[in-house]
């Protein structure tokens, strides 16, 4: 990889926070959000596909779960951002993997790292396809869940992460905490912001902040996520009451 391409940035779409970054993610890397169920996983990685596509870059979102399959749905009601006309443009393409007839799905024949290998086939095949330059995948942790040993967990999630670096995609991924793999997904990645909430007195606020990023100051402050119709942006003060 070369110089020029390490220090290159690409804006996140979310106010406030690359001021945070320092001028954003840099490009080709892997960066993870992370935070419990409800904290603005979805919203953060979809307003930051939905910043490419708006640019005209070509954009790709892979949906891992049952859960993930409502986001067309959800980011129409809460935002109304129309995720179905990027589609019709062909600036956005979603790749299903509980879709049946990719094969992905969990069977008892499969061994759960070949699941892994599949999947990092089937990715690395729809990059070179259409030549995306951002990725969100919701989530990750679907995927890992069945290995069960902490080395093997490692080494995969390092190889998944490689496909993006070798193809200069930005890629937001999100991991949630329920089944413990946020840690060890964080160890992989090239960033991780971390969303969550804050209880102050009678007063609950969402908060971000930025727990590492390879090759770049970032400004270290706990801060405010404001979600409201027009979707998600960080402010310039701390969630914790004076
Ligand atoms: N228009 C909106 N205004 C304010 N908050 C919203 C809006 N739409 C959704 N939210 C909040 O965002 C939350 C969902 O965020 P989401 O990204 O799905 O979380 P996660 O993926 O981390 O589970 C909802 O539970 C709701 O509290
Ligand atoms: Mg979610």
């Amino acid at each position: 990889m070369s110089e020029a391409y390490l220090s290159e940035r690409i804006g996140t779409g979310i106010p406030g926070l690359d001021e945070m970054l320092r001028g954003g993610y840099f490009v080709g890397t892997a960066n993870v959000v992370s935070g419990d169920s409800g904290t603005g996983k979805t919203i953060f990685g979809t307003q930051f596909i939905v910043e490419g596509a708006k640019k005209g870059e070509n954009v790709m979102c892979i949906i891992t779960s049952e859960e993930s399959k409502s986001i067309v749905r959800e980011m129409k009601t809460s935002f109304n951002w129309d995720l179905e006309e990027y589609v019709r443009q062909g600036k956005l393409t979603f790749v299903d993997i509980t879709d049946p007839s990719l094969r992905l799905q969990k069977s008892v024949e499969i061994a759960p790292s070949e699941l892994i290998k599949s999947f990092k086939k089937l990715v690395e095949s729809k990059i070179e396809e259409v030549k995306p330059t951002r990725i969100f995948i919701d989530s990750i942790e679907a995927l890992f869940l069945a290995i069960e040993s902490n080395y093997k967990l490692r080494t995969l999630i390092d190889d998944v992460f490689s496909v993006f670096r070798k193809h200069q995609v930005t890629s937001v991924i999100t991991v949630g905490s329920m089944y413990n793999l946020d840690n060890m997904v964080e160890y992989g990645a090239d960033s991780v912001v971390k969303l969550g909430r804050i209880i102050a007195g009678n007063n609950l606020q969402r908060s971000i902040y930025i727990m590492k990023m390879r090759g770049s100051g970032t400004i270290n402050e706990v801060r405010v996520l404001n979600i409201s119709d027009n979707g998600m942006s960080v402010l310039a003060q701390s969630p914790y009451l004076e």
